[in-house]
């Protein structure tokens, strides 16, 4: 997923269903064997009433992040350097059409309906990842989104595909493979861009100065800060803490950035030959929950768009809806 999931608002409480009654605690002792098993638990089987909200606040979060996230990169198709650019552009714009429409489908098996997650979406209550609240200046952006937003995407992806809830964990398998050509495309075309001229090498330095720190926050707060990872982590739902992503993804994006030839805009960014990692500088966490809290520079715009696909995509759903009953019209009337 595009970030870690944080709590939001008490009405996503509403639309799940009612907790069963005094579940009987050999139940819940079949769920406890089955997570420390490491055996997925099905939409079928019985689950804590937490783990299932949990779930559903999660997937949501991250479905609504795959198709906001299409929105920033959306704006340059028209504008790509290239056809092959715009061919490339255009396939990952679709994926992550894709990876929303499957998460969807993978939220909906907790039994919450499409309906009432765009709900939360649209009026605003549900959150999704806060990196999309940023805006696109150049094509450089373009590439930088691919190599770090899709990178540090993976990096928080790759232990979900290991999550204790079966229709998210084999979601992820699919989406972390498009994420990696996510985020080789982006890398391949900012190669490109450093081949080219000064201001095309000066345009790359610029977009990785603006989405660095901001990449870094996609993996949540710290650990210290983050009080549900520990159940997250008890239920298999999550694997590895915000802070060893967070590490992970530096580690690996430190030799990348020299290959490249940019400066990756930490002065504190530095090898640490005892720890055998980079230490970094500090995150400007105030700058993230602002955003987080909707004060982002484009949040307002984000959802406005949203709102307004979603209302001009009302006849194609109509006009599915009634070719579909037709169908089903025709089905009968042959059978009868
Ligand atoms: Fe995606
Ligand atoms: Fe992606």
């Amino acid at each position: 997923m595009y970030t870690q999931s944080f709590n939001v608002q008490e009405g996503a409480a509403a639309v799940v269903p009612a907790p069963a009654a005094n579940a009987p605690s050999a139940a819940q002792q079949r769920f406890d064997a089955k997570v420390s098993a490491d055996t997925k638990i099905e939409p079928q089987d019985w689950m804590p009433e937490a783990y299932r909200k949990t779930l559903i606040r999660q997937i949501s979060q991250h479905a609504h992040s795959e198709i906001v996230g299409m929105l920033p990169e959306g704006n340059w198709i028209s504008r790509a350097p290239s056809l092959k650019r715009k061919a490339i552009l255009i396939a990952k714009v679709q994926d992550e059409g894709g990876h929303g429409l499957y998460l969807y489908s993978a939220a909906e098996t907790l039994g919450v309906s499409r309906d009432q997650m765009l709900e939360a979406l649209h009026s605003g209550k549900a959150k999704y990842s806060s990196i999309f609240n940023y805006p696109t200046l150049n094509w450089a952006d373009v590439g930088v989104i691919g190599w770090l937003v899709d990178g540090a995407a993976i990096m928080n992806q790759i232990p979900l595909c290991r999550c204790s809830y079966g229709p998210y964990a084999r979601a992820m398998i699919r989406v972390c493979k498009e994420e990696s050509f996510h985020q080789r495309q982006g890398y391949e075309a900012l190669l490109a861009l450093m081949r080219g001229s000064k201001e095309q090498q000066a345009m790359v330095q610029d977009a990785v100065n603006r989405w660095w720190w901001k990449c870094l926050a996609m993996f949540g707060p710290p650990d210290a800060d983050s009080p549900h990872s520990a159940q997250a982590m008890h239920w298999g739902i999550k694997r590895i803490s915000n802070d060893d992503l967070r590490q992970k993804f530096i580690d690996a994006t430190v030799p990348q950035a020299q290959l490249l030839g940019i400066t990756l805009p930490d002065p504190d960014l530095k090898w640490n030959e005892e720890r055998q990692h980079y230490d970094y500088g500090a995150i400007d966490w105030d700058e993230f929950w602002s955003t987080v809290n909707g004060n982002g520079p484009c949040n307002k715009e984000r959802l406005a768009t949203r709102v307004k696909a979603h209302d001009e995509g009302q006849w194609v759903r109509d006009a599915a809806l009634a070719y579909a009953h037709k169908q089903q019209h025709r089905t009968q009337k042959e059978a009868a």
